[in-house]
């Protein structure tokens, strides 16, 4: 005997990207007029809660929104499970039901771990993102992947689930630390150079204004980022294909970053890396020496001594590669990305 379960439902789960400043007010009116739950939780790590988390719960609270704050120890270590099940009965202790929602409020490492939690407490509740560092702004908060690592490797553990609404707010980046601006201006480079060219050429000209945080730059480069990013995803969520052109740079990126022991950061990893996967493709000399210069000009370059043999190692062990046929993006042009597993070991050592 056979029975067939028909599931049918096909929700529309598409979401508004707001960007501005000082926004606080303005995500507190927007829960007051158009609630997506009745109590709320902050979810942020020790130093972004003391910058802007006791402000953002106090503005809620002064707009009667019910709000708490539950806050962890900053930094990539903190994105496991043990850290999330402590958020959870932190949450079942404070009574947080199913009419709750969560505000994630931080970087990437916050966006992932509370969206994750989002996704399963109580078989998921709503949330919101609110990203404070650059790479979480252009990157981590659009999207709906979220996750933690196990000690087998990075993000191994978690969803496809989609935030209610994300709120980016560009003054913010004016206390992130200077390292991590650069780790997430890597990833407005990839964007650039995978999506578009017009965006690759205002980062060669406004490099100065840029590194100087002019808002009206900002605001150009997040938003045509954040318009990439959702443009990729909207064409492909769950990254069956398409979607993975966001992982140029990022083969031999994550490789990188595993070798060095997770001591070179994400960005500046994946900024050596798209050097390398410049060089492996297709395009032409003069594209490949304009990319390179650009990633030098923004201090992605750091010189490190890598081990060859360790990173063809690691490649070789991404979860995203199959039957030891190593998935690269590559690219025949600015703006026009391919994806191929036909590079050979030997043209991989060439270009390390
Ligand atoms: N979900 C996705 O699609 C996706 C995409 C890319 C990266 N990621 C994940 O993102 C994580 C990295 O995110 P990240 O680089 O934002 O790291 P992070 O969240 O650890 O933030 C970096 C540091 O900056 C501090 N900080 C954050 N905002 C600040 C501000 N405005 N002022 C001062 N300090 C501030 C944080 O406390 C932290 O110490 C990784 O775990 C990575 O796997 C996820």
């Amino acid at each position: 005997m056979e029975l067939k379960v028909r599931l049918k439902q096909k929700a529309d789960y598409s979401y508004s990207i707001v960007l501005g400043k000082n926004l606080f007010k303005k995500i507190a009116a927007d829960l007051k007029n158009k609630p997506i739950a009745n109590k709320y939780v902050i979810i942020t790590d020790s130093n972004v809660k003391n910058i802007y988390g006791i402000d953002l719960l106090k503005t809620l609270r002064a707009n009667n929104i019910e709000a708490q704050l539950i806050y962890f120890k900053a930094g990539e270590q903190s994105k496991n499970s043990k850290i999330k099940e402590q958020i959870e009965n932190e949450m079942f202790k404070l009574l947080l039901g199913r009419d709750s929602a969560i505000l994630a409020l931080g970087g990437g490492v916050t966006g992932d771990l509370a969206g994750f939690i989002a996704s399963t407490f109580l078989r998921g509740i709503p949330y919101i993102q609110i990203p404070t560092t650059l790479l979480a702004m252009v990157d981590s908060s659009i999207g709906g992947k979220t996750g933690i690592n196990t000690g087998y490797g990075k993000n191994l553990i978690g969803t496809f689930y989609q935030p209610k609404k994300v709120y980016i707010d560009i003054n913010m980046l004016s206390t992130l630390p200077e390292s991590e601006f650069l780790n997430g201006l890597a990833e407005v480079i990839k964007h650039s150079i995978i999506k578009d060219k017009p965006l690759f050429k205002y980062l060669e000209k406004n490099r100065e204004k840029i590194l100087k945080k002019d808002k009206k730059a900002l605001q150009y480069i997040i938003k045509i980022s954040c318009e990439i990013k959702s443009s990729i995803v909207e064409k492909d969520e769950t990254e069956s294909n398409y979607r993975r052109i966001l992982n140029f740079g990022h083969t031999f990126g994550h490789a990188i970053e595993k070798t060095s022991n997770y001591q070179v950061k994400h960005g500046f990893a994946v900024a050596q890396g798209m050097i390398y996967a410049a060089k492996l493709s297709k395009t032409n000399e003069k594209t490949k020496e304009r990319i390179i210069k650009l990633i030098e000009s923004y201090g992605l370059i750091k010189n490190i001594k890598l081990d060859k043999k360790m990173i063809l190692h690691a490649m070789l062990q991404d979860k995203k590669t199959i039957k030891g046929k190593v998935n690269f993006v590559l690219i025949n042009e600015i703006g026009k990305p391919y994806i191929t597993n036909k590079i050979k070991t030997q043209q991989i050592e060439a270009v390390l």
